[in-house]
């Protein structure tokens, strides 16, 4: 493997060569939604692509998603959903929020992902930016989809280091886990929609256990509300 980050400015014809990563209905956060369009366009020095040099296909194997925000030192239980709302639209930007990471299943567990954050603290750095600050979405929460986000983001390892890997790899380069952000991302959807979009049935009004969701979706009346709870963490750059 030999690695190579580059920004959306550098090399915008990445983008679309990154297959979908993620569960189908995470794509229908009405802010998110809103927001993407624009991203790739407003702040392309902020979006990296991460290469393999070695690799056959010219093909992105991973990319990170940031935008320069107002960090008043208050983390917001918004999480994304503030990054992308209060927290571009604040002036003057003081911090980097990273929204989102992501490698190809291949790649994970070599240390692409710490490349990956300390790229975005130099990219930070770079545009004169105190921090970079993440509502992280800790990767094996999903397996514990019962448990609050408040307790989970406390479970340590014996060596002392955070139980879940992505939370790991952040407070191992320095990154300080700060709180919550219990509603990170909102998902809405009719009976219908959840169908389609999870390849599940929900015949009946309640909770249902997801897979690739971090809590459970809550039915009633027909209508299934996902609310994710993330971590926020700050590195200081
Ligand atoms: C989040 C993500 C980019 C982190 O990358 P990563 O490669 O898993 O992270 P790291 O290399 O830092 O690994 C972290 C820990 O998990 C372990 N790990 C991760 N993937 C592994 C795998 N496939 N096999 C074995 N161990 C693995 C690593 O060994 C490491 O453990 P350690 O702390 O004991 O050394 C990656 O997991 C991912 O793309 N996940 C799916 C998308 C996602 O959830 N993104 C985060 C929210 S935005």
């Amino acid at each position: 493997m030999r690695l190579e980050l580059v920004t959306h400015f550098e090399r915008p014809r990445l983008r679309g060569t990154l297959p979908n990563l993620w569960p189908e209905f995470m794509g229908h956060d009405n802010v998110v939604q809103a927001f993407w369009p624009q991203l790739y366009d407003l702040y392309p020095d902020f979006q990296l692509w991460v290469l393999d040099r070695e690799a056959t296909s010219r093909r992105a194997i991973g990319y990170a998603c940031s935008v320069p925000v107002h960090w008043n030192g208050t983390p917001s239980p918004r999480g994304i959903d503030w990054a992308l709302t209060d927290g571009v639209e604040g002036t003057p930007p003081n911090a980097l929020c990273t929204v989102v990471a992501g490698l190809v299943p291949e790649y994970r567990g070599r240390g692409v992902a710490e490349a990956i954050l300390r790229r975005l603290g130099a990219v930070a750095a770079g545009h004169g930016l105190e921090s970079l600050v993440a509502p992280v979405r800790p990767t094996w929460k999903e397996r514990y989809p019962l448990i609050p986000i408040q307790l989970y983001a406390r479970w340590r390892r014996p060596d002392g280091l955070p139980y879940d890997p992505w939370l790991r790899t952040h407070e191992r380069l320095g990154g300080e886990l700060l709180a919550s952000a219990p509603r990170s991302m909102t998902i809405a959807g009719r009976r219908a929609e959840w169908e389609e979009w999870t390849g599940m049935n929900f015949p009946e009004d309640g909770e249902y256990v997801v897979p690739g969701a971090l809590v459970p979706v809550h039915f009633k009346n027909g209508r299934g509300l996902y609310v994710e709870p993330n971590v926020w963490v700050r590195h200081a750059v």
